[in-house]
């Protein structure tokens, strides 16, 4: 168990998957978590706030972040886990609004909330950020163009912010899961074709809970990493280094 009490961290896609695992795992370890997310919650936590919000929306998450900051009085880390997944076309054939859906959402929402939370960080010299990449920011596959782009700048702004973080006592790191059942990915590895395929090429020989990726913010999270700055850490059941 690792000791959150009194600590308020941001989680966004909190309503499901690995976002939601996460702000479950921080409640667990005592800490008071804000959740923001496009769809409901599920999570009924006296120490959980639900707010409904876009993270592309700049405008709505400093409101978000300035009446979080009013009521819970600091921010001491945020995990960024909202994203979308679109696997379809080449990118010969992907438009420019399919290309901007992705980016926008996976790694300028990023961005965005990430700022908006550093500078309540900032104040404090103190914090966590850990944002969500992907084995697909490293281990590609055809028709992927706006994903893979997407996730391998997760792993470059994560070092860059980390740099431009270094003064503030604000350590950035970000983790890369492999092959993970959670809304997103439900529907595809509930055919037993596609999860028996999946699992053949994964050294583990199984996919991951979110509970398994949630673990490793935890850890980020807490003054265990303290002197882990910049990094990725593939949560992959050995993906990456059999390919
Ligand atoms: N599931 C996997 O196998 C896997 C593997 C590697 C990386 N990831 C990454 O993990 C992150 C979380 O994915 P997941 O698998 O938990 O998916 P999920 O679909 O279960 O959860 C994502 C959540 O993000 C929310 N969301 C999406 N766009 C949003 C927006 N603009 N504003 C606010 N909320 C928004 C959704 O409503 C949803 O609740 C994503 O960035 C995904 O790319 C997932």
């Amino acid at each position: 168990m690792i000791n959150l009490h009194d600590k308020v961290f941001i989680v966004s896609g909190s309503s499901s998957g690995i976002g939601r695992s996460i702000a479950e795992l921080l409640l667990e370890n005592s800490a008071s978590v804000i959740g923001l997310d496009f769809s409901q919650s599920i999570i009924t936590h006296p120490r959980f706030r639900h707010y409904t919000a876009d993270i592309r929306d700049e405008q709505m998450l400093i409101s978000i972040m300035d009446e979080a900051e009013t009521l819970f009085g600091k921010i001491d880390g945020l995990a960024n886990c909202a994203g979308i997944y679109s696997s379809s076309k080449p990118f010969f054939d992907l438009g420019y609004d399919e290309w901007n859906q992705v980016i926008q959402t996976n790694l300028t929402g990023t961005f965005l909330l990430s700022k908006v939370a550093a500078r309540k960080m900032m104040k404090n010299k103190k914090g966590k950020i850990v944002n969500i990449s992907c084995i697909r920011s490293r281990i590609f596959r055809p028709n992927m163009s706006e994903y893979a782009a997407s996730k391998a700048g997760i792993v470059a702004l994560t070092a860059a912010m980390a740099l431009d973080l270094k003064d503030y006592n604000i350590q950035v790191n970000s983790v890369a899961p492999g092959f993970t059942y959670t809304g997103m990915t439900a529907a595809a590895f509930d055919v037993p074709e596609v999860r028996e395929f999946s699992e053949s090429i994964i050294p583990a020989g199984r996919i991951a809970d979110p509970k398994e990726i949630a673990n490793v913010a935890l850890f980020l999270f807490s003054g265990l990493s303290n002197y882990i700055n910049g990094e990725t850490i593939f949560v992959d059941g050995g993906f990456k280094i059999s390919k």
